[in-house]
């Protein structure tokens, strides 16, 4: 379809600007730049539509608000007889257009058409767009305004400098992409967020999908609980339970619906008579007394050792985690029996200091074994260069003075009898999943509970972590009592006991 314009110097009394548009600071910043060196570049009119005896500014208002300022009188134009909206958006989409539209500004144009009553086939025609893009565009700008006005926050070219994430294009497509029509809103902000906020402006399309996925999955998980367990007798209690599992859902304890689905069924599940595994939230020095002496058969002690930066592994220094040691040990080894063991993990950066503590005290009465290792070869921490790499952690292994042999069975056969045993460090992508910091191969538990008690024996951990012991008990019958300090740490054994 032909069109009709005409060359035109104007005043700019007769300019009336027609923002269909946020205009930009920057772009001001840039084309006042240019003026001010070179003049006014006559070779770009600018696009006015005469319109009841004014000239609307189609294309240019950056230019308008310049020229304004600048006090410049008389302006080139193109006077052309058309729909504004029109001459707008497709002189925005030139090649060289100073700011070019994004979809912020065509969700603007969009709307503003929508709201005038035009039909999206109608909408299409004036911008020039297939009815099917109009659609999808909508459909973006159906997002609720908060998660919009955040993305323009950060939209690329949009005044946000220096933000720590840095900018990102947001497009229709990207929207498309992201799987966050299939979110709620609250969690669209979420995604938002972890999209801005956190840094992952760079992230993959692939992570930001897994990441929708990650977040619809948490949501259904709460809404499954909370029909699960409607109706509830005591309102207190229900609470209580709905608010466990929400923490374990939020926490990423729970990985699948399967995984769910058993946990609720088994909601009052009362660990110690059913399973003979009993949970103890509390500081193993408040509670260990309530065990007589002799209480157990095997001991499996994972404590803290002073290599993380986690609170609960945290010590000023050296001398109050070696007295903390010599404290815990002298609290919690007198409970195991005198027919009993004792696994000790420990830090190979202070494995000297621990046997030292252990000779100091007689090794509580008890025969010191030997030093069992677990050998691991997923360690990618480089070496200093002056000295080697470590792959392993050591485990003091003492028995009691009554002890019997070592339970060999043809079960334990083979790499179960050495005492060094490789097992993979446990990561996040194993099957067994990783979800404490310290947390230990089932597979090595597997081989100390084997070898080291029978079935139907009396089990303490008194540093139980993500609750391995447990798991393990649980598989090959033992009885066992595990305590520990941390709230999340006791649900996520919760989690992995049922699972
Ligand atoms: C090395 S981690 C145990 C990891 C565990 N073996 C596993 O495989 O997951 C030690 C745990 O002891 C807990 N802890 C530290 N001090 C404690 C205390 N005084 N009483 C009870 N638990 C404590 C910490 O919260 C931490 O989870």
């Amino acid at each position: 379809m032909g069109m009709t314009f005409e060359p035109k110097v104007l005043n700019v009394e007769q300019l009336e600007p027609f923002k269909i548009r946020d205009v930009r600071q920057s772009i001001l910043d840039k084309i006042q730049e240019r003026i001010e060196q070179a003049g006014y570049n006559p070779s770009r009119p600018l696009s006015v539509v005469q319109k009841n005896g004014k000239y609307i500014v189609a294309d240019g208002n950056h230019r308008l608000e310049v020229i304004r300022k600048l006090g410049i009188q008389d302006v080139p134009c193109v006077v052309y007889q058309d729909d504004p909206y029109s001459i707008a958006t497709k002189s925005n989409q030139d090649e060289d257009t100073y700011a070019p539209m994004d979809l912020f500004d065509w969700l603007d144009v969009i709307r503003k058409l929508q709201e005038d009553g035009l039909t999206q086939a109608k909408i299409g025609e004036v911008i020039g767009w297939v009815q099917q893009n109009v659609a999808r565009y909508l459909k973006t700008g159906n997002l609720t305004p908060q998660v919009l006005s955040l993305a323009k926050k950060y939209q690329e070219g949009r005044g946000v400098k220096n933000t720590p994430s840095g900018v990102f294009d947001f497009t229709e497509g990207w929207f498309r992409n992201s799987g966050i029509y299939d979110l709620m809103p609250v969690d669209q902000m979420e995604l938002m967020r972890w999209f801005v906020e956190d840094k992952k402006c760079d992230a993959k399309a692939k992570s930001v999908k897994d990441k929708a996925a990650e977040l619809q999955f948490k949501r259904n998980s709460k809404i499954y609980v909370a029909k699960e367990l409607m109706r509830p007798a005591d309102q207190a209690k229900f609470l209580e339970i709905i608010q466990s599992f929400y923490s374990q859902i939020d926490h990423g304890y729970i990985k699948s619906h399967d995984q769910l689905e058993k946990l609720v069924n088994k909601k009052n599940v009362d660990w110690e008579d059913e399973n003979r595994i009993k949970i103890i939230h509390a500081d193993v020095f408040d509670v260990i007394d309530n065990y007589q002496a002799g209480t157990f058969d095997l001991l499996i002690a994972d404590p803290p050792y002073k290599v993380l930066s986690d609170e609960w592994d945290t010590f000023k220094n050296k001398d109050e985690f070696i007295q903390f040691t010599e404290r815990w040990l002298k609290r919690v080894m007198p409970k195991i029996k005198d027919t009993g063991r004792a696994y000790i993990f420990f830090s190979q950066w202070y494995e000297f200091d621990l046997y030292e503590v252990l000779r100091n005290n007689d090794f509580f009465g008890m025969n010191f074994g030997q030093k069992l290792i677990w050998y691991y070869r997923n360690n990618n921490q480089p070496s200093n260069r002056k000295e080697y790499r470590y792959c392993y952690e050591p485990i003091f292994y003492l028995y009691g003075k009554n002890a019997g042999e070592l339970n060999f069975t043809a079960d334990t056969y083979g790499d179960d009898q050495m005492n060094v045993w490789e097992e993979a460090m446990p990561q996040s992508n194993f099957k067994e999943g990783k979800n404490h910091p310290a947390q230990k191969p089932l597979e090595i538990y597997r081989k100390i509970i084997k070898t080291g008690s029978k079935m139907g024996d009396a089990v303490l951990d008194p540093f139980a972590g993500s609750g391995t012991t447990g798991c393990v008990c649980k598989e090959l019958n033992r009885e066992v009592v595990m305590i520990e300090k941390d709230l999340d740490y006791c649900k996520l054994i919760q989690t992995r006991l049922v699972v």
